[in-house]
Formats: structure tokens, sequence, C-alpha cells
């Protein structure tokens, strides 16, 4: 089974609480996924390489580190669109590689409609990104795609999730951590997470 990290941060504690408001307004719901992203992509990058290297200071040289593998920010549109930015303002130099994928109301399983991956992988970690993990069936799809396109290391990184939802995720990719602010309890009939947050792509982009 997959290594499921929720994470203890009192800071994503409190910032998914604010989330989950109904009374949170849409301005400061972008905010709070884009902070919740930076502190999640905080942890999960925890264990990417590193190459020495030196640096001069102003002083003398010192011993220093850069990154050594090539990160790609994968966010699964349209929701994981704002956990982009905070993670991207801290690995400057990660390809961010769009996949549009969206749930059937009636069957609640994945539709793919968008990917532009090139031929050959360039990059060799992935975090895919998205707020909500419900049945799972979106985050499965979408880390099927990296692993077809080459990349050996994927991680996913998302706010709430079902139970059923992490289920079937590490069941499809039993090697993929998944990083978490909460687990939530369960799935509703119409395969909405309970409590949750309500629907992360409309919350943000104000068409709900
Ligand atoms: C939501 C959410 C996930 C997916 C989760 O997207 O952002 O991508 O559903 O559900 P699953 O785990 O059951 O697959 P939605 O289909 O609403 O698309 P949108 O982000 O474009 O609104």
């Amino acid at each position: 089974m997959s290594p499921v990290y929720v994470s203890q941060h009192p800071l994503v504690k409190h910032k998914l609480t604010l989330l989950r408001n109904v009374e949170t307004e849409h301005k400061k719901f972008r905010e709070l996924i884009r902070e919740l992203a930076m502190l999640l992509g905080y942890e999960a990058t925890a264990d990417l390489k590193l190459r020495e290297c030196s640096v001069q200071t102003p002083l003398a040289t010192a011993p220093g580190y850069h990154l050594q593998e090539a990160v790609g920010l994968v966010p699964i549109l349209r929701a994981g669109l704002g956990m982009v930015e905070g993670i991207h303002e801290m690995i400057p130099g990660a390809q961010v590689w769009h996949l549009g994928i969206y749930r059937d109301e009636k069957t609640l399983r994945p539709v793919s409609y968008y990917n532009k991956l090139p031929v050959e992988p360039t990059v060799q970690v992935c975090l895919v990104l998205d707020p909500m993990l419900a049945t799972g069936g979106s985050a499965a799809a979408a880390v099927q795609v990296l692993k077809e396109w080459g990349v050996s290391r994927i991680k996913f990184v998302g706010l709430i999730a079902a139970p059923e939802g992490i289920e079937t995720l590490s069941s499809a990719h039993p090697d993929l951590p998944i990083h978490l602010a909460a687990v939530d309890d369960h799935l509703n009939e119409r395969g909405f997470i309970v409590p949750g947050l309500g629907d992360a792509g409309d919350r943000q982009f104000g068409t709900g």
C-alpha cells in the first residue's frame, strides 16, 4: 500500500479549517489553497536528491547543494491549478505540465481531455497536484499517464481525501506516496467528500 502522509503541522490544520468554512469567499479560498500547497509541498519535497557543490561567499568558499533532479508540477485541471503557484515559487526551476481530467457526474469515472506531454520525459520527479481525492479515479489516471510517460518518481499532493479515494489510488499505484492535509469521513452518494469543503474548482474560480 502507498505511504500516506497526513500533515500534522498546526498551520495546515488552521488553514484547512478556514478553507472548509462555507463562509470563506473565493479570493480567500484561493489564497488558502496556495498557502496549503506551499506547506504540503515543503513536506512532500523533503527527500529531493541533492548534488554537492561549493559556493563563494563574500568571505570564503562554503559547501553547498543544488537540486539534482528535474521536478515537474502536474496540476489536474481545474482544481489543481491553484496549488501550482505556491510550490512553483519555492521551486522556480520546476516544469509545469497540465493534465485535463474531469469526473463524469453520472459514472464518477475520470475523463481525460488535455495532455500536451512531449514524447520523452523531461523530469525525474513529479508532484501531481489536486486538492480533492474523492473516488481516486482522476488521481489514479493522472499517475498512470506519468508512469507511461516514463517518470520514475511520482508523488500525489492533495488537501483532503476520502478513505475510498486513498484505497483506490494506492491499490492502483502501491508505490505512490500520498501527501494530504486531512482524511475525511466518507463519500456521499454523489461522490462528494464529507465533511469536505464543497467543490474546490467552483470555489476557486467562482463558478459554483
Ligand atoms: C474534481 C477534483 C478532482 C476530482 C476528484 O474535479 O478537483 O480532480 O473531481 O474526484 P475523483 O477522485 O472522484 O476522481 P472535477 O471533475 O469537478 O473537475 P474540475 O476541477 O474541472 O471542476
